[in-house]
């Protein structure tokens, strides 16, 4: 089990409900795979509820950076944490995205917070892509400007219209894969999606890559006890190339699994 204990860098709030965490944290910043997330133990929590699981945003310097929102009871208390205190981190966990080769073209796909493991990944591709990036309202959009800096093509859609096209990221996606495949240089296997957000973007992003027949590797975000594999609180129904299904876990055998090996199930 690795786990460091880590000094608080800077904790800052970035907009509406979403703050930035960096921590002096050597050994997990040199390990750290894009899509990987750390098990971060929450000051002030009861001992049967004290860790809870964040995506690598940042592994530069030594620090990793966390990109958070507070949602309820943990994240608030973790917001309370104050700069210069020490936080008890687990990780590098899980699988990670798969990095590809310099002859594709990376479509990375955010809804909220997701954008966290993708802005790590973005800094690690061998080719620029696009970044598509969605939220409710103009807050949810983060670090657009970061990605531009790489030198990345960002398209925002926001569901209220303040940022970028009104609607959903799958809206904007589907804009631009329809003028793209007109081109006479397009290839399916020439693209893949990276992605995170909430199950619903999530399965749609999985049917878009299957029925255009690109891979599309799709980052889940569920509720975690251990973190390690060992509890079974995360668990997915899953499918082999037989069509075999099983159930994997999220932390141990993914968060990224590929759309094609996914079984949503009808509630998701
Ligand atoms: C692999 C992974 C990476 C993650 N990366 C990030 C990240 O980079 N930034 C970030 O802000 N959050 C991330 N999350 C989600 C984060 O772990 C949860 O928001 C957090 O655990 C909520 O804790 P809480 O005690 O504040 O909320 P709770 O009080 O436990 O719950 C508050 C509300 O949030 C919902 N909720 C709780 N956990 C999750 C979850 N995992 N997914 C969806 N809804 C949830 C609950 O159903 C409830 O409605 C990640 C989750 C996973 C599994
Ligand atoms: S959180 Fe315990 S098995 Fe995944």
């Amino acid at each position: 089990m690795k786990t460091e204990k880590t000094k608080i860098v800077e904790h800052s709030h970035l907009v509406g409900d979403y703050r930035l965490l960096v921590l002096d944290a050597p050994e997990i910043s040199a390990q750290a795979v894009p899509g990987q997330f750390v098990h971060v133990r929450i000051p002030q929590l009861e001992e049967s509820a004290l860790r809870r699981p964040f995506s690598l945003y940042k592994a530069e310097n030594s620090t990793i950076s966390i990109l958070y929102k507070v949602v309820g009871r943990g994240t608030a208390a973790l917001a309370t944490a104050a700069e210069g205190s020490e936080l008890d981190v687990m990780g590098p966990f899980g699988n990670g995205f798969p990095i590809p080769g310099s002859e594709v073209t990376p479509l990375l796909v955010a809804g909220g917070y997701g954008v966290a493991p993708l802005y790590l990944m973005a800094t690690r591709c061998l080719k620029k892509g696009v970044l598509f990036v969605g939220g409710a309202t103009a807050e949810d959009i983060l670090c657009i400007d970061e990605f531009e800096k790489l030198g990345w093509d960002v398209r925002v859609a926001t569901m209220d219209g303040t940022l970028g096209s009104q609607g959903l990221v799958t809206d904007v996606l589907d804009e631009w894969l329809t003028e793209n495949s007109a081109r006479n240089d397009y290839s399916p296997a020439g693209h893949e999606i990276f992605a995170c957000g909430p199950d619903g973007m999530l399965k749609a992003l999985g049917d878009r890559a299957i029925a255009g027949e690109f891979k599309g590797w799709l980052s889940l975000d569920k509720h975690m006890g251990c973190g390690v594999g060992a509890c079974l609180a995360c668990v997915q129904k899953l499918q082999n190339v037989g069509g075999d299904e099983y159930w994997g876990r999220v932390c141990k055998d993914g968060p990224v699994f590929e759309s094609r090996e996914i079984v949503w199930e009808s509630s998701e």
